[in-house]
């Protein structure tokens, strides 16, 4: 039975910050005193084919925003039998979505975490190179990484021959030059290539034909932080540890106007009042809530009355909503919900590669038209060109998800808070007292 020779504690609830009791990282020697390697060696102990089925049947779910069954995205890269060239994993470590740190967390204070869990995800694809793909601001976290990373391979857990087994694998660490859609995994695949980071077309998907052409596997550092744990203990201890369908534990993060603004692991499924009202210790005096993104800058605002849904990704996404990275962003009654998405769209505008027109010519066109409102010089017709733009940056309308990611908060914003649009045009300014200020930059990049 899986877990029983282990030192891990089959009633533990917090698989991913186990280890964590501060801002310094956990050494080598404090990871293993604490069963850390411990799934690496139960996953040497299997042929490949079974970890995957064992991380499908767990139910583990990309935690990078989209929510795909691991185990399942896995189970697309052809076995032995059917190619013997090289495979490659990619940790996609890009973290650059607006409202999202939890990576970060990870990344700077557990970072042994992710290799033990990088090296069973190669272990379970055949892949002997890896990469850390690593947003190019993340100094801490890539320092900290690399001296992880030498500690691996002195202790015999990374390079040629890992634990003596027929298993060999190298870890690089690659910072990124700094653009947000170098995070979408096509474009991370040209970027690490060397060249200019857009999209490419799906399919062929990476899983099959990714870097140079090989089949390659990328996933998000949170996800790939679930395997140890998994492994040592199994899928039935792992789908336990949610509270609704979705399996295991989550960070989630809160940002805005609360009293204690952070990133907690909790059940999957966790209800918003509880992350907001427990952990976040509740709005700030004189703050009410409004409104929120429950998963970060790219997903549709929910309202007040959708507080006491369930962190889980179905629910969410019936509510009209995406859990996206799980990092809640909170509205409050002081801030003025069009500068809020201003904001948002100026990065979005700014960020878009330039590809397809939607994006490269809608984004910074909802700037200009935001930026009308805003200022007070807005008129009710600006409302229905907002929908428009919206509606054509619609997921299948453009190459990547960048820009239907940016249409979320927009398009749900003029439902939620149409009262304020409706404000900034009749009183000609903004009601918060707000005006806004024209960028430093253009909204747009090209
Ligand atoms: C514009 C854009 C940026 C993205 N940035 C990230 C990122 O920084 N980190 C991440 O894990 N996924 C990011 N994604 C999602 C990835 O394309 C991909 O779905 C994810 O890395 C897969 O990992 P998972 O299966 O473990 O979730 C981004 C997607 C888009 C469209
Ligand atoms: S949606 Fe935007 S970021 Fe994505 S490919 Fe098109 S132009 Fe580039």
């Amino acid at each position: 039975m899986p877990g029983e020779s282990t030192p891990l504690d089959r009633n533990l609830r917090t698989p991913l910050t186990r280890n964590i009791h501060g801002d310094a990282a956990v050494s080598l020697e404090a990871y293993r005193n604490n069963g850390g390697y411990l799934g690496l060696q139960r996953a040497l102990d299997m042929v490949p084919e079974n970890i995957t089925a064992l991380v499908q049947e767990a139910g583990l779910r990309g935690r990078g925003g989209a929510g795909f069954n691991t185990g399942l995205k896995w189970s697309f890269v052809p076995g032995n039998d059917q190619y013997s060239g090289p495979r490659y994993l990619i940790c996609n470590a890009d973290e650059m979505e607006p409202g999202a740190f939890k990576d970060r967390y990870l990344l700077e204070r557990d970072p042994h975490l992710l290799i033990e869990g990088m090296l069973i995800a190669a272990s379970a694809i055949n892949a002997s190179t890896a990469y850390i793909f690593i947003r190019g601001e993340y100094h801490l976290a890539a320092q900290r990484l690399s001296h992880a990373l030498e500690e691996a391979h002195r202790a015999g857990l990374l390079g040629k021959r890992i634990l003596g087994r027929d298993f060999s694998l190298q870890i690089h660490v690659h910072r990124s030059s700094g653009n947000y859609i170098c995070g979408e995994e096509t474009a991370l695949l040209n970027a690490l290539e060397g060249r200019r980071a857009i999209p490419r077309t799906k399919p062929p998907f990476p899983q099959v034909s990714g870097l140079w052409g090989k089949p390659t596997v990328v996933n998000n550092v949170e996800t790939l932080c679930n395997l140890p744990c998994l492994l040592a203990l199994g899928a039935d201890w792992y789908r336990q540890l949610g509270r609704e369908d979705d399996a295991g534990s989550k960070l989630f993060g809160v940002s805005g106007r609360v009293n204690n603004p952070g990133v907690w692991e909790l059940p999957m499924g966790t209800p918003v009042r509880e992350i907001i009202e427990n952990h976040a210790r509740g709005m700030q005096p004189g703050f009410r809530l409004r409104g929120f993104l429950p998963g970060g800058g790219s997903t549709d605002f929910l309202a007040p009355r959708h507080l006491d849904l369930p962190m889980d990704y179905d629910v969410i996404g019936k509510a009209g909503s995406r859990m996206g990275t799980g990092t809640l962003m909170i509205l409050d009654d002081h801030t003025c919900p069009v500068g809020l998405v201003l904001n948002l769209q100026r990065f979005f505008a700014r960020e878009s590669c330039g590809w397809c027109t939607p994006c490269r010519d809608g984004l910074p066109w909802v700037v200009e038209i935001l930026e009308r409102i805003e200022a007070g010089r807005g008129e009710k017709q600006d409302l229905i060109l907002l929908r428009q733009l919206a509606r054509r940056m619609a997921p299948g309308t453009t190459f990547c998800a960048l820009a239907p990611g940016a249409a979320e908060p927009l398009q749900s914003s003029l439902k939620l808070f149409l009262s304020d649009y409706l404000a900034h045009i009749v009183q000609r300014g903004c009601p918060y007292g707000h005006s806004a200020r024209p960028q430093s930059e253009p909204a747009c990049a090209h």
